[in-house]
């Protein structure tokens, strides 16, 4: 009983937080500090993630190193600067191993990522979203403030919105136009006389300078294996390279990046002309990036832990705690294993999930309840770990199936 007791006190952290409640100074008119006793409970570092309480988001740190390293040293050899995109996963720890703990030169998709990594000490912060003109103030005052924050546009409307809100500190805004390389998303179409003449516009600019040409080859995630990634790696660099003479045939310098995780995992060649790349994904890598030829699954750094809940005989399915909530719909009619792959049991599907709840039947035949007794842990690897990843406050990081952290993502746009 008292070793049971002791072993309590160690798993569940008194916290004592002072809070000042403005709704406590309005009724009592004097208190303003109120002590609040929060009982946390909290699985310590090296314990083994099986302890954890599901659904839950796991990340293997030493996988996340490996990916890291390997994309690291790509680009190194190929002589194009790696600017890690932080959209994936939002977190510092993450930011600090892809940027080598430079805490430099990064992409974000939000400006609630960019303000996050600007107050923890990062700088050379590329905020790749066309600028939205509700955000033009909070890019202007990122802008004063770092060394560097550069923006990206591809429309005539959000250049003179910049123009609109010149920095002061004789400070320039540091342009990247956005170029659709038949990606298909954002971006002035390359082929489109309009790019060209949106590029001068910006390098005429008073107070804007064009950075960069940047496209994205999100079109990638069609591909199957490795040719197919090279083929569409190819057409994005000779597009994004013949666009560069363009502009250089009309006195304008710049930098180039193309980049998403399968061409950036498959480099060829031509890359190497390139000044910059950008992917994001690789650090966690999931099963989409394992279909499309990115990576093997043994490379995959996340996975939702989940228990079964529930038998049903009479439909032949199984109940897990784990919903969309916890890993996402993305992934939907895309594998025979349903919307992820439960890991060590390739016979079993993943076939629909509601928020709290995920139903699962064999690929064929009955079910073996035995084998999955209520309370049985299974490891979902996620289909598309970034939407995943947002499902989750906190990831639970381990090395060899031991805790040792946690990390919290920034939220919001
Ligand atoms: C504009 C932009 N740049 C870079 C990336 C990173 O690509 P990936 O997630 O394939 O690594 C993304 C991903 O969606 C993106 O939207």
């Amino acid at each position: 009983m008292l070793s049971v007791f002791l072993k309590l006190q160690v798993k569940f952290r008194l916290q004592v937080i002072s809070l000042t409640l403005p709704q406590v100074r309005d009724r009592f008119d004097t208190c303003v500090c109120v002590c609040v006793c929060v009982c946390v409970c909290s699985v310590m570092e090296g314990d083994h993630i099986t302890t954890l309480s599901t659904p839950v988001m796991v990340v293997d740190v030493d996988i996340v190193k490996r990916n890291a390293e390997k994309m690291r040293e790509h680009w190194t050899k190929l002589g194009v600067t790696l600017r890690p995109h932080m959209k994936t996963h939002k977190t510092l720890e993450c930011g600090d191993i892809m940027t080598g703990g430079s805490r430099s030169c990064i992409v974000v998709s939000t400006l609630a990522e960019a303000g996050f990594y600007a107050d923890h000490g990062y700088d050379d912060i590329l905020y790749a979203y066309s600028v939205p003109f509700d955000k033009v103030e909070r890019c202007a005052v990122l802008a004063e403030r770092l060394s560097l924050f550069q923006v990206l546009l591809d429309h005539r409307d959000a250049l003179e919105q910049l123009r609109k809100r010149p920095l002061t500190d004789r400070r320039v805004w540091h342009v990247w136009l956005k170029l659709d390389c038949d990606n298909g998303r954002a971006g002035v179409l390359h082929s489109e006389p309009e790019a060209l003449r949106l590029a001068q516009a910006i390098s005429e600019s008073e107070g804007v300078e064009l950075t960069g040409v940047y496209a994205h080859c999100g079109n990638t995630y069609g591909c199957r294996g490795a040719e197919q990634i090279h083929a569409v790696a190819h057409e994005t660099t000779t597009l994004v390279l013949q666009f560069m003479e363009k502009l250089k045939a009309v006195g304008i310098s710049c930098k180039s990046s193309i980049g998403s995780t399968p061409s950036c995992s498959q480099p060829i060649s031509d890359m190497a002309k390139l000044s910059e790349v950008h992917p994001g994904n690789y650090v966690f890598f999931d099963v989409q990036q394992s279909v499309i030829g990115s990576c093997g699954l043994e490379d995959v750094a996340v996975r939702v832990l989940s228990r079964v809940i529930g038998h049903s005989p009479h439909r032949n399915q199984l109940l897990l705690d784990c919903g969309w909530s916890a890993l996402s719909l993305d992934g939907a009619g895309k594998l025979p294993t349903g919307y992820a792959v439960i890991e060590g049991h390739p016979d079993l599907r993943l076939l629909s999930m509601t928020q709290e709840h995920g139903r699962v039947e064999p690929l064929s035949g009955q079910l073996d309840y035995s084998r999955y007794p209520l309370g049985t842990l299974l490891t979902i690897i996620p289909y598309h770990a970034c939407a995943t990843a947002m499902m989750h406050s906190v990831y639970y990081v381990h090395s060899g199936g031991r805790l040792v952290g946690k990390w919290t993502p920034t939220r919001g746009w």
